[in-house]
């Protein structure tokens, strides 16, 4: 296992294993990980000869500063937790990513603008400048995402599509807690209290999911019943409930085809997303 904080080191260990032939599978994080994130390097240790984990914060996707401040950050726990099953960690720090004079801006459209984008301006442009900048630098053959980040997942695959990137874009199922809880970073700066409001979030997500299988087609009527569910939990607001296409991931009014329920909540001064996708037959 190779840990490199330069860019120019880490190309030359990616330009010697492609020299090789060998396969690349990579996925980046921003760190704090946790089983979420090492279910995706499990993937790609089977389907890869190489394995590359990214760790870095990256400040162009955060729109709220204090968010960044306090965003965990965990790196020898994290070099430690996958010693053994990546081959080269990167790690750069700020500078090496985005040096003096850095300007270049990615935004896809329209899936940016929807969304989380709407509640978090610049975050999937952020988001999408970086991924593009590490798949330059990696060259994977196979990156691998969360659909725990359900809109970040289409958005690369968009990107890759629209940009004729030779990469392979593969989805990973959420990894949840016993509770239900999605694993996020962000758990970690949740009281033991505010944890038990979180499960709310999940819990509504599986009720819409049984009130649409049940064959309610009225997309407000089932965003009525689980705001109904929320509002009677306290400490807990939610930002959206929104049922989009799994086609084409606009909202829609009549359901009828396969969905996806997306849920953004604040808790004290976390906020979490979360996800169920509905299938229809
Ligand atoms: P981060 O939040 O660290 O997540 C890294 C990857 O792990 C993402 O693909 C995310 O969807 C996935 N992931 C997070 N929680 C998960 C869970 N509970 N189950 C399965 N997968 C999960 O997402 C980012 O970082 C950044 O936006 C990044 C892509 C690294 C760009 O900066």
């Amino acid at each position: 296992m190779t840990v490199c904080k330069n860019i120019k080191k880490l190309i030359f260990k990616i330009n010697k294993a492609k020299t090789n032939h060998n396969s690349i599978g990579f996925i980046p994080t921003m760190g704090a990980l946790h089983k979420g994130h090492l279910s995706l390097i499990q993937k790609a240790r089977k389907e890869n000869d190489v394995v590359v984990v990214s760790i870095f914060v990256n400040p162009k996707q955060f729109n709220n500063p204090e968010d960044l401040k306090r965003y965990p950050r965990t790196i020898e726990r994290d070099v430690d937790l996958i010693r053994d099953i990546a081959d080269i960690i990167f790690i750069p720090d700020t500078e090496e990513i985005y040096p003096k004079g850095f300007g270049a801006n990615i935004h896809i459209s329209p899936l940016a603008d929807v969304g989380e984008g709407k509640y978090r301006p610049g975050h999937f442009d952020g988001m999408a400048t970086v991924v593009l900048k590490l798949f330059h630098i990696t060259q994977p053959t196979r990156a691998y995402f969360g659909k725990k980040d359900y809109q970040q997942y289409l958005i690369v695959k968009q990107m890759v599509r629209d940009l004729h990137l030779p990469i392979k874009i593969v989805g990973g199922e959420t990894m949840r807690e016993e509770s239900g809880l999605a694993m996020s970073s962000r758990n970690v700066r949740l009281s033991h209290s505010d944890k038990e409001k979180a499960l709310i979030i999940y819990q509504t997500l599986q009720q819409g999911k049984e009130i649409i299988q049940q064959g309610e087609q009225n997309a407000q009527n089932v965003i009525k019943k689980m705001t109904d569910i929320t509002e009677r939990e306290e400490g807990i607001t939610i930002e959206y409930i929104e049922i989009r296409n799994m086609s084409d991931f606009l909202e829609t009014d009549e359901i009828t085809e396969d969905v996806v329920i997306l849920i953004a909540a604040q808790i004290g001064e976390v906020r979490l997303i979360d996800n169920i996708e509905v299938h229809l037959s």
